[in-house]
C-alpha cells in the first residue's frame, strides 16, 4: 500500500492557520483521501497533557525545547508513523519547523543541539522523517498581533514581546529558504480566495507526486 503524505502547517500565532487547516482538510475529504488531523505540541493523550504544561507553566528554556521533542517522539510513535504506514495522510498543525522558529529563533537556543534531537526523534534508516509538504502562512507582525487581539486569554508564547516574534518570523524564512522544495511560503495577508487558489494548486501537485 502507498504510504500516506505528511503535511504540516506553520506560521506566527495569528497567521490564520486554523482557517486554512479547516479548508485543507475539507479538500482532502472531498477528494476522498483518508486522513487524520493533529497538532503539536500535542496529538496524543500524553502529548496533550504536556501541551497544557508547555503553554502555561514557566520552565527553563532547555526544558521547553526537550519537551517539544518528547511530545514529538510520542506523536510519531503512536499516531503519525502508524497512520502514514497505513496509507493515511496526516495534516499537522505545526511540527519541527516550529521548534527551529520558536526555540532557536525566538528563544535563541543553540541550533546544533537541535540537529541532535531531530536526528534522535525523527531519524530513520533512510534519513530524517520530515513532512512531504510544509505550508508556511506568512504575515507581518502587525497583522498577527492584530488578529491575536481578540480578547481571549493569551498563552505563554502569545504573550511574548514583538522582538521575539520578529525573530520567530525571520527563523521561519531562513528555514524556508534552505528547504525551498518542501516549505511553501504563502502570503497570508491576501484574501481567502487567493490563498485557497494557491493551496489548491500546491495540493494538486502533491496529490500527483
Ligand atoms: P498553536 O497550536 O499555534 O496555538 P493555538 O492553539 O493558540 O493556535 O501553537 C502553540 C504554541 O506552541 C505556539 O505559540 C508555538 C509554540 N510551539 C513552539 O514554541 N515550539 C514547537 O516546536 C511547537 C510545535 C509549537
Amino acid at each position: 500500500m502507498a504510504r500516506g503524505k505528511f503535511i504540516s502547517l506553520e506560521g506566527l500565532d495569528g497567521a490564520g492557520k486554523s482557517t486554512h487547516l479547516a479548508w485543507l482538510t475539507a479538500l482532502l475529504t472531498q477528494r476522498g483521501i483518508d486522513h487524520i488531523v493533529s497538532r503539536e505540541p500535542g496529538g496524543t493523550p500524553l502529548g496533550e497533557k504536556l501541551r497544557t504544561l508547555l503553554l502555561n507553566d514557566e520552565m527553563d528554556l532547555e526544558t521547553e525545547a526537550l519537551l517539544m521533542f518528547a511530545v514529538r517522539r510520542e506523536h510519531l510513535a503512536h499516531l503519525i508513523e502508524p497512520a502514514l504506514a497505513a496509507g493515511r495522510w496526516v495534516v499537522c498543525d505545526r511540527f519541527t519547523d516550529a521548534t527551529y522558529a520558536y526555540q532557536v529563533g525566538g528563544r535563541g537556543l543553540a541550533v546544533e543541539k537541535f540537529a541532535v534531537l531531530e536526528q534522535w526523534v525523527q531519524g530513520r534508516q533512510d534519513g530524517l522523517l520530515q513532512p512531504d509538504l510544509t505550508l508556511l502562512f506568512d504575515v507581518p507582525l502587525e497583522v498577527s498581533r492584530a488578529r491575536l487581539a481578540g480578547g481571549r486569554v493569551l498563552d505563554r508564547f502569545e504573550r511574548e514581546q514583538d522582538a521575539f516574534f520578529e525573530r520567530v518570523r525571520h527563523a521561519y524564512h531562513v528555514r524556508a529558504s534552505s528547504s525551498a522544495g518542501r516549505i511553501k511560503v504563502i502570503d497570508a495577508t491576501r484574501t481567502l480566495d487567493f490563498i485557497q487558489d494557491e493551496l489548491a494548486q500546491i495540493f494538486a501537485k502533491l496529490e500527483q507526486g
